[in-house]
């Protein structure tokens, strides 16, 4: 699709990575130019509907889907079946992940796609001969869960769709099958990649030429991967959890020590969910639920936050990143001791954990003008998988959709499915590795996490949508391991608290603390080293990531205005927002 000038009689925005940027900014400054006075960044505009994600092309597909009559759900279906193809990294129909949904009418649900642990897994199967076995957990067969993404956006497709099923695989088939150009972006990560996937035949074939790196411009075509979309809309979820795909995937498994049988696949079960719900001045928050840690991290956090005036003391001053740190220390820490499953952990301490009750004993413990301390004994997961993926969409009703699904890993296990040409996930290293194997830069033993039959693991990932008064205000998300939800927490304050536009808020710098290991890591550039320097006097140790942290997809709607402007996050070169 050539962009702007395809659609005379609708304007449409959109945006695809730095390249095409000033366009959009002139676009946008002839029609709302004033609205960016004092602005360091302007948003990308549209009236009538917004999709965001981590791949312009797929982005595309959702707003065609909109401008066809669709509304958001239908969008999100079809962009995510587009990622799958466009963004092998972490699109997918192989992982999982969770949709929230906020209609204009009516109220907000939350889907869970995450994939569950095979029949046999079990708590120690992480170990060999008692110790922890990585591999195992994070590059094999048996990091393998049983993929949840088809069964899920078919749910969601189910209860509010509007276009047919087979409508919004159409693109995704097409994708596959014709091949698009791969990305200087793209092109980078699967040269990276290649080295990991020379145990894998299938997975050389189809994302190589015969073993040599895609070069930018290249097509990449994925026909198996074409077929294996042809049977999902012709047949639903049952062309993925049986039949031809089915058998595909439970053979490669048996080939090579799998757990996943055709049992796991026939039995699996996406659910809808209540959100978790929060409020943060005047604003209401409702976010993901067990088994994500996202939605309840991230409320524990505006609850405790809520009580200092962060807007006094500046946005970036050394005060406020204390107060900030010290509430991610406490969330986090939280977040290791109580959250998991909660089909098979009755009595998660949800309730009290969302109180402002609970969030007041905690703020009222920090300590004033130093560190606090994070204790050994509540240690996390060692690895931060940065691969994941988020789309918002909003359509012309005011709809709303935050996505995010993931492979785990960048491109999972890196295992395609021979024959059927989809990437699996690794997502059982997500589990905890096995009880009490605690270190303070390791490993987690808590029991509420650890690997059992059918269980799902715990997700950091934080779908959000935000209202005010009612009325939609904000939809985002992001991929980044635990950081997601700290990525949330600050692109959601710059908003809230400094007033910033959502552009200027997805581009501020980031930081993050997970209780332990026991340090705040900047984004390069970040923050000013006298801030840095009072930190440090203060008694927390600083470090410097060579990584961006996180990729925002956010919307936010102008009730001032009407309009919907999205905040693209320039760290992801291929991004794209695309709007009418
Ligand atoms: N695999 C990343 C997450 O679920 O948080």
């Amino acid at each position: 699709m050539a962009g702007m000038n395809q659609h005379k009689r609708h304007p449409v925005a959109w945006c695809r990575g730095r390249a095409v940027f000033p366009t959009v900014l002139v676009w946008a400054g002839l029609v709302v130019g004033p609205l960016n006075l004092g602005a360091a960044s302007a948003p990308i505009y549209a009236r009538q509907g917004m999709v965001v994600s981590q791949c312009a092309i797929a982005s595309r597909v959702g707003l065609e889907v909109l401008r066809e009559g669709g509304n958001a759900v239908d969008a999100a279906v079809a962009t995510a079946f587009a990622l799958a193809v466009t963004y092998p990294a972490a699109g997918n129909v192989g992982g999982g992940g969770f949709l929230l949904y906020r209609p204009a009418q009516g109220e907000t649900a939350a889907y869970d796609f995450r994939e569950t642990a095979p029949a046999v897994a079990h708590e120690r199967m992480f170990l060999k001969d008692g110790v922890y076995d990585s591999k195992r957990h994070h590059l094999s067969h048996q990091a393998v869960g049983v993929p949840g993404t088809v069964a899920g956006l078919h749910l969601a497709w189910r209860d509010h769709g509007k276009l047919p099923w087979r409508r919004l695989l159409a693109p995704g088939i097409r994708l596959a099958e014709d091949g698009f150009p791969v990305s200087y972006t793209l092109a980078g990560s699967l040269k990276n990649i290649l080295p990991q996937m020379t145990n894998y035949p299938a997975s050389l074939a189809q994302f190589s030429r015969r073993g040599a790196a895609f070069q930018p411009g290249d097509k990449l075509r994925q026909k198996d991967l074409a077929n294996t979309l042809r049977r999902i809309a012709a047949r639903g979820p049952a062309g993925f959890y049986e039949g031809e795909t089915a058998r595909l995937l439970t053979e490669e498994m048996r080939r090579h020590g799998g757990l996943i049988t055709g049992e796991d696949l026939l039995s699996y079960q996406a659910r809808r969910r209540e959100p978790v719900r929060g409020s943060y001045g005047g604003l209401e928050v409702f976010s993901m639920p067990p088994p994500s840690s996202g939605g309840v991290a991230l409320v524990e956090m505006l609850n405790i936050l809520e009580g200092f005036d962060l807007r006094a003391a500046g946005m970036g001053s050394a005060a406020n990143i204390h107060r900030v740190v010290e509430a991610m220390r406490r969330a986090f820490a939280d977040r290791a001791k109580y959250l998991g499953d909660p089909d098979c952990n009755p009595g998660l301490p949800v309730d009290r954990l969302l109180s402002k009750d609970y969030a007041g004993e905690l703020r009222a413990a920090f300590p004033a003008g130093r560190a606090g301390a994070s204790s050994p004994q509540d240690v996390l997961d060692e690895k931060d998988s940065r691969e994941t993926t988020h789309l918002s969409v909003v359509d012309a009703s005011r709809n709303a959709v935050a996505l995010t699904y993931t492979l785990e890993d960048s491109f999972g296990s890196r295992i395609v499915v021979p024959g059927a040409g989809f990437l699996l996930n690794n997502e059982m290293g997500d589990f905890n590795a096995g009880y009490g194997l605690t270190a303070t830069n390791g490993l987690i033993g808590t029991l509420p996490n650890l690997a059992a039959p059918r269980k799902r693991m715990l997700s950091s990932m934080t779908p959000t949508i935000v209202t005010r008064d009612g009325e939609l205000y904000l939809v985002l998300g992001s991929p980044g391991g635990r950081t997601i939800i700290n990525t949330i927490l600050l692109t959601l304050l710059n908003v809230a608290d400094f007033e910033m536009n959502i552009q200027e808020a997805v581009d501020a710098p980031r930081f993050h603390h997970q209780w332990l290991p026991d340090q705040i890591v900047f984004e390069r550039h970040g923050i000013s080293p006298d801030t840095l320097g009072l930190l440090e006097r203060e008694g927390y140790r600083l470090e410097t990531s060579p990584y961006p942290q996180g990729f925002v997809c956010a919307i936010f709607l102008n009730s001032r205005t009407g309009w919907l402007e999205a905040g693209m996050d320039h760290r992801a070169a291929d991004a794209g927002a695309a709007g009418w």
